[in-house]
């Protein structure tokens, strides 16, 4: 199968002003693809190439028609669309309150949703198209302390586990793509209940061993040649060899880390009783 970006092809990446989306808008750019990047805050400069920039909240369903309405008027359709905006979140279930879950969720699943609902009718009436959804190692191991990010991005999972057999018979394709930690801005704009979570999963985001250029190497790779599931980190696949054979293992990882957070979330509470 090619693993080739077509010359010519019509990319929108969402959240693309920085990180990985950026990541992924510059190297399907360099392959020489045209690219929409789309996010709510404007980029400082756009990556080199054709590439054009939309301001778009990916909660809005009226920015998703204009973000639609600027493809068909300029490309006449699109090729592919990549769900990449997101955003992340730690803290205990007892901590998170519903507001923290409405935030996250429409954000990460209910802005990948729209995505799909606003371009699939362009993509069946073309009898063709892409559909990448950037989720998350975190949906699919699950771990502790960041349970509303893991509901989020095990349900873009589900999505497109759904979307890969639904949109199959119409031409369209669907590829998912679980990063472990990548250092971006994630960790900046993380949001959480509990201090120490947050600062943990801010130092793991920030520590991540796979760079984004990295990453989006291995997306645009992996999309020309139309897998469906992308695991970018070696250690990831690792785990997920380990998890299907021997489950009770990576619980018990994840049980010990765990255990070593509980005493400073203790610590963290004990210290906000006395003040
Ligand atoms: N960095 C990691 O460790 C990591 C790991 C796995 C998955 N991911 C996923 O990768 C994707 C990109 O994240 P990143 O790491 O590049 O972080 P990032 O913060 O650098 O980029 C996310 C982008 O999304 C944009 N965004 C946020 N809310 C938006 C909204 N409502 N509408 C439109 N755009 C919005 C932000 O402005 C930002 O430019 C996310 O879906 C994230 O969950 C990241």
């Amino acid at each position: 199968m090619s693993t080739q970006v077509a010359a010519g092809s019509r990319v929108l990446v969402t959240g693309a002003a920085s990180g990985l989306g950026n990541a992924i808008a510059t190297r399907f750019a360099a392959a020489g693809a045209r690219v929409l990047i789309t996010d709510i805050t404007t980029p400082d400069t756009l990556p080199a190439g054709e590439v054009a920039f939309q301001q778009h909240d990916v909660r809005s369903a009226e920015d998703w028609q204009r973000v639609l309405a600027w493809c068909v008027n300029t490309w006449g359709g699109l090729d592919m669309l990549v769900n990449n905006a997101g955003v992340a979140a730690a803290g205990r279930i007892e901590r998170l309150r519903l507001s923290d879950w409405d935030w996250i969720l429409d954000i990460n699943l209910k802005g990948t949703v729209l995505g799909c609902q606003t371009f699939v009718p362009l993509l069946r009436e073309q009898g063709r198209g892409h559909i990448v959804n950037i989720a998350s190692m975190a949906g699919l191991l699950n771990p502790p302390g960041m349970v509303s990010y893991n509901v989020s991005k095990a349900a873009v999972v589900a999505l497109s586990e759904t979307l890969k057999i639904e949109l199959a018979p119409l031409g369209i394709t669907t590829t998912v793509v679980c990063p472990g930690f990548v250092p971006t801005n994630l960790g900046a704009n993380l949001r959480s209940p509990d201090e120490v979570l947050g600062k943990a999963a801010n130092r793991l985001i920030s520590h991540g061993k796979v760079g984004a250029d990295e990453v989006a190497t291995q997306v645009v790779a992996a999309v020309a040649a139309g897998k469906f599931l992308v695991l970018t980190h070696p250690e990831a696949r690792k785990v997920m060899r380990i998890k299907r054979f021997l489950p009770k293992l990576v619980d018990n990882g994840q049980a010990k880390m765990w255990r070593k957070t509980l005493g400073k979330l203790q610590a963290q509470d004990r210290t906000a009783e006395a003040g």
